[in-house]
This record gives C-alpha cells, sequence and structure tokens, in this order.
C-alpha cells in the first residue's frame, strides 16, 4: 500500500532546546490519508509542540515523526514543506493584499483557486464586501482584519497549496459554532484524500473525528472517538464538562 500522506509518530520524547524536562513523552499514532485525527488538552499539555515536529520547527530527542514512510529528518525540508500545511495557532497575515497573503509566495494559483479556497474556508463572503476584494490591503499584522477573518485566511492560505497533510491548531477557535460547522463541513468535502490533523478547544470541533488523542502534561492519556472516550475517559469527560 501506498505511504503517502501517512504520518506517524513512533515514540516520540520531545524536550525545547536548553530545557531539562520534556513537554512531550512517548507519543506514538499514525494519520492516514481520509482521517481526521484530533488532538485535545489543557492549556500547555503540548499540542502545538507535538505539531511542530512534522515540519520539523523542532526535532524530537529520541523516536522518529515519519511522513509518507520517510522520517522527516530524511526529507529536504522544501518538500515537506509542500506537502504539509500548517496553519499555526496564531494565525500570521503581512502587509500586503489579501492575494498576497493567500499564495504566501509559494504558489502560482489563479485568483479561482483562491476564491475557490475562501469558499471552503468560508470568507469568501467577506472578501466579495471588500472594494478592492483579492486585491484588498491586508496591514501587518492583519489588525485591520477580525480574528475569526484572520483565521479564515490563513485556512484558505493552506487550502490552495493542496498538501497531503494538513495541521491545524486551534484553527477553528475564533469561529462561532455554525461558522466552525460549515468550515469543517466544505473542508470535508474537499480534502476527502487529505491526512487531517486538528488541534481544538471546543469539544463540538472534533466529535467527528476518526480518533481523538487525549494530551495530558505531554503524554497521552487516552485515545478513541467521542464515543468512545466518553465511556473511558475521565480526562476526556473532565474536558467535556468544563
Ligand atoms: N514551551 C516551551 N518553549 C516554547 C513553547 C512551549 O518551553 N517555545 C512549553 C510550554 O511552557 C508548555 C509546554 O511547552 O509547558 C507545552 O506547550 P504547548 O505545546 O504550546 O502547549 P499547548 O497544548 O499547545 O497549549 P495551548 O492550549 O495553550 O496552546
Ligand atoms: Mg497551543
Amino acid at each position: 500500500a501506498s505511504l503517502a500522506g501517512v504520518v506517524e509518530y513512533r515514540n516520540v520524547t520531545f524536550a525545547y532546546p536548553g530545557a531539562e524536562s520534556p513537554v512531550l513523552s512517548n507519543i506514538s499514532f499514525t494519520a492516514r490519508p481520509g482521517q481526521t485525527i484530533a488532538i485535545i488538552g489543557s492549556t500547555g499539555a503540548g499540542k502545538t509542540s507535538l505539531l511542530s515536529l512534522l515540519p520539523r520547527l523542532y526535532d524530537p530527542v529520541e523516536g522518529q515523526v515519519l511522513l509518507d514512510g520517510v522520517p522527516v529528518d530524511q526529507l529536504d525540508r522544501a518538500e515537506i514543506t509542500k506537502r504539509v500545511a500548517l496553519v499555526p495557532q496564531r494565525p500570521y497575515l503581512f502587509s500586503g493584499t489579501i492575494a498576497h497573503n493567500l499564495r504566501f509566495g509559494r504558489t502560482e494559483a489563479t485568483d479561482q483557486e483562491l476564491w475557490n479556497a475562501l469558499r471552503v474556508a468560508q470568507g469568501d463572503s467577506f472578501v466579495r464586501e471588500k472594494t478592492n476584494g483579492l486585491d484588498s490591503r491586508i496591514a501587518q499584522g492583519g489588525t485591520n482584519v477580525s480574528g475569526g477573518q484572520r483565521q479564515r485566511l490563513c485556512i484558505a492560505r493552506a487550502l490552495v497549496t493542496k498538501p497531503r497533510v494538513y495541521l491545524f491548531d486551534d484553527s477553528f477557535s475564533a469561529l462561532d459554532v455554525a461558522t466552525d460547522a460549515r468550515l469543517r463541513a466544505a473542508l470535508k468535502d474537499t480534502t476527502t484524500d487529505a491526512t487531517v490533523i486538528i488541534v481544538a478547544q471546543r469539544i463540538s470541533t472534533i466529535t467527528g473525528a476518526d480518533q481523538i488523542l487525549v494530551l495530558d502534561n505531554g503524554r497521552i492519556v487516552d485515545r478513541g472517538t467521542h464515543e468512545e472516550l466518553l465511556e473511558t475517559s475521565p480526562t476526556y469527560q473532565e474536558i467535556v464538562e468544563s
């Protein structure tokens, strides 16, 4: 079977450079094309750190992260960037037009492709309402758009690159529940062959995930579907009730 799009963490332990204790311990899981894997856990549990190891923002101190069956430290960084899109927890927009921000200097995507990505990300209507559409200016840091609009532009940017793997770090938190649901439904329709890993705060964002990893203090303490975890995981129940 092809390993294209398969993400595997194998006994991964990670500490930030210079730190004494690890923030991730013995993390193992596999995410396959067509699947959505969700990661949930309290603040500081290690969710962002976990995602950062796939695009090699950092490397593990022990264990391996594999993409397409190949350890990521054996892959070209440019190749990883092509295959993996990370939507960071703090979405980054720079001074330039909306089109510049969506292409990010990386793609030759047509305007039509940008609109398609915006439609999936539920960002097309606010861009259409702007006088200059795709050519509207974004201020440095995206200070002239709302937090939710920033998130949607960064999600659209990820879609434009058509990656095999999407990493969403809390990318839906600034959206109202209805927009969040519409966006994820549209996402599911257009990314049927992609591998999707979602970090979320809100339970409703992840109830449909194929597998949920419950992260606590750098460890996966439980895993399963929403229904399974409701039955088996006290940590998950606590999160649901909070
Ligand atoms: N940390 C660190 N150095 C960094 C980033 C994070 O030492 N450059 C530490 C944090 O202080 C925390 C742990 O690593 O103790 C995990 O951080 P993170 O992965 O960012 O946690 P999240 O689960 O993503 O937390 P949140 O929900 O608040 O985003
Ligand atoms: Mg985080």
